[in-house]
């Protein structure tokens, strides 16, 4: 006789995969965004999921985290997660920071923080992460008080990660955290991921900013209408005119 093992019984199994995506695909009203995209992330990594205005990043980071509807296989730490809810998915240990950083702008920066830590609720717990946060982004501790919406551009991108790493995340989700930024705070804020990425948490990162992602990045996936043109090394992508060229829509050079 088998026994009947519900989803949330199975464990995660140690030696897994941080991501395994198969043949993914997202649609929105009978038109195809993502057409079967397969990738993957090892534990420890950073991977970079490359492509131009509408190639279909977001729906597949949306997808990972159960915020659109999708077809085709997705494993976290080995736990298929087609069939969880996006606050399940999270509580395997899965932080978005989703494009255009969605923080709460009437709330203050200690505010917006706490919230992101609302899965874990021992108090002490709280004032250690919130110290770990602000030893990262020290500016996030001279507005602790501030009200979010008053932030600048780059210091609310650092909140919206301030935010996820709450969670205490062991794979965050990184959907163009340099979007809208200039070029300076763009540099911070990818030091800070780099930094980030030494504690061992694992980082998918989709990125506009070609160069500084794949500098940044070991691997990286390039997406052309929904689907995976070209993948493999940084190192390599970095030197292939195609990356420059007609994938991404930049200058050549
Ligand atoms: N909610 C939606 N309803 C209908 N179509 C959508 C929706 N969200 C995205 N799309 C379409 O799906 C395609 C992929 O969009 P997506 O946001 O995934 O692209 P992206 O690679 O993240 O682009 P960008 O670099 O501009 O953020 C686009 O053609 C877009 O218009
Ligand atoms: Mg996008």
């Amino acid at each position: 006789m088998s026994a009947v093992v519900p989803p949330e019984a199975v464990p995660a199994q140690a030696s897994a995969r941080a991501l395994e995506v198969e043949n993914l695909t997202v649609s929105y009203g009978g038109i195809a965004a993502v057409k079967g995209v397969s990738l993957h992330v090892e534990p420890g990594e950073i991977v970079a999921i490359l492509g131009a205005n509408g190639a279909g990043k977001t729906s597949t980071m949306k997808a990972l985290v159960r915020l659109v509807k999708s077809g085709g296989g997705v494993k976290i730490f080995g736990r298929d997660v087609t069939a969880l809810a996006t606050h399940e998915v999270a509580a395997l240990g899965v932080a978005l920071v989703p494009e255009g950083r969605a923080i709460f702008g009437n709330l203050s920066v200690e505010e917006n923080l706490q919230l992101g830590a609302y899965l874990k609720r021992e108090p002490k717990g709280m004032a250690r992460r919130l110290e770990q946060v602000v030893t990262l982004f020290p500016r996030l501790k001279e507005r602790f008080t501030q009200n979010a919406g008053t932030l600048s551009g780059g210091e609310q991108q650092m909140l919206a990660i301030g935010r996820a790493l709450m969670s205490e995340p062991k794979l965050l989700l990184l959907d163009e955290p340099s979007l809208g930024l200039a070029p300076k705070l763009t540099l911070e804020i990818f030091a800070s991921i780099r930094d980030i990425a030494k504690n061992g948490l694992t980082i998918l990162l989709v990125e506009q900013n070609t160069r500084l992602a794949l500098e940044t990045a070991k691997r990286a996936y390039v997406l052309v209408s929904g689907e995976v043109a070209l993948s493999g090394d940084a190192k390599a992508l970095r030197d292939d005119p195609r990356v420059k060229d007609a994938y991404l829509g930049e200058s050549v050079g």
